[in-house]
């Protein structure tokens, strides 16, 4: 526990230890990114410039937050993510165009509150992602333009997604076409969680499949990377890269975390058990062990978070629950050598 008495010496210490940044770790790799937010941006601020080489907004891109009301955008948390990238020359990973939730309901209604017809629901997503993608023509090349479209379970595609209840399933293909003609040299990415479970994983490449063969202009495969110390497996990593890089997509870790618990554990731990950061340790060099090797195929990876401190997975998806999924602990040291 002596750790844990002079957090900011030994911070200090592993800084000046020679100890390199990410950044410059994946160099000759890939860029190495992180989300961020207002609230990082101050509180992180150090960590993310020091280490990462690529920055993705953990909100204040969707749609709710650009435009929640019709015709009236706000892009005042959105411009200050892209001003600070340009400050400190980090790449950004625009996220996420067209997602069935953080999406306001006024897209899918008419005047009197009534569903709106497929013909205005898709002219909406059009002049959102025309707006959107153009305003960040010169910093953003890279944009999840659909995520999570693919069903979990059964079934093929999400049908209970207030898109495909509009559009069918119209607002994939027109939505990656739009964005092709705001910014033709923007890379497109479909983005998915579970992307790595073989039954997803299939479904997903047959969906991917379906629009390349009608020449929908789709570039990469995001994988988001919300994972545990215990699953995937590598190998189904591994698998799930191949698959996809097997349609000539490029791929991306889009939003790597590896969670202490299995998902809807109810344990609740006071400090995070010594051998399970021991357990996650390896498993993060495991896996980006395997990043390496795709190299070729791999062209970014981006954790979801800074470090242990403030997580999305506190409280989620189990409430009182405190999870400790990222690269940094709560003092913002590296937990394991990755490299
Ligand atoms: C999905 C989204 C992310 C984020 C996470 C939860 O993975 O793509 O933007 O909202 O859920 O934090």
């Amino acid at each position: 526990m002596k750790n844990n008495i002079l957090p900011a010496f030994i911070n200090a210490g592993k800084e000046e230890n020679g100890l390199p940044p990410l950044r410059e770790v994946f160099k000759e790799y890939f860029p190495i990114g992180v989300c961020v937010n207002p609230q990082t941006l101050q509180t992180h601020r150090h960590l993310i410039i020091r280490q990462f080489s690529s920055i993705t907004a953990e909100d204040e891109m969707k749609f709710d937050r650009l435009q929640p009301e019709e015709g009236r955008f706000d892009f005042t948390e959105a411009d200050a993510i892209v001003a600070f990238a340009r400050e400190n020359g980090l790449l950004i990973r625009g996220h996420t165009l067209v997602w069935h939730n953080q999406t306001p309901e006024w897209v899918f209604l008419d005047k009197e509150g009534r569903p709106a017809p497929k013909d205005l629901v898709l002219q909406r997503m059009e002049d959102h992602i025309t707006t959107v993608v153009s305003r960040y023509k010169a910093d953003i090349k890279v944009w999840d333009v659909v995520n999570e479209a693919v069903s979990d379970r059964e079934g093929y595609l999400r049908v209970k997604s207030p898109w495909y209840q509009r559009t069918g399933e119209e607002f994939i293909r027109r939505a990656f076409t739009c964005a092709h003609r705001v910014d033709p040299e923007a890379r497109l990415f479909y983005n998915d969680y579970n992307a790595a479970v073989p039954e997803k994983r299939d479904r997903i490449v047959r969906f991917l499949r379906d629009l390349l063969d009608r020449g929908v202009p789709v570039h990469g495969m995001g994988i988001q990377g919300h994972w545990t110390i215990y699953d995937p497996s590598l190998a189904e990593i591994e698998e799930a890269i191949e698959a996809y890089a097997a349609l000539g997509l490029e791929v991306q870790i889009t939003e790597l975390d590896v969670s202490l618990y299995h998902w809807s554990d109810t344990g609740n731990f006071k400090a995070p058990p010594p051998e399970l950061l021991a357990r996650q340790a390896e498993r993060y060099r495991q896996i980006f062990d395997l990043f390496r090797r795709y190299r070729q195929v791999i062209t970014g990876v981006t954790v979801w978070g800074p470090a242990d401190d403030r997580t999305w997975k506190d409280n989620f998806p189990v409430q009182g629950r405190k999870d400790w999924p990222l690269l940094f602990d709560e003092n913002h040291r590296l937990k394991t050598v990755l490299f």
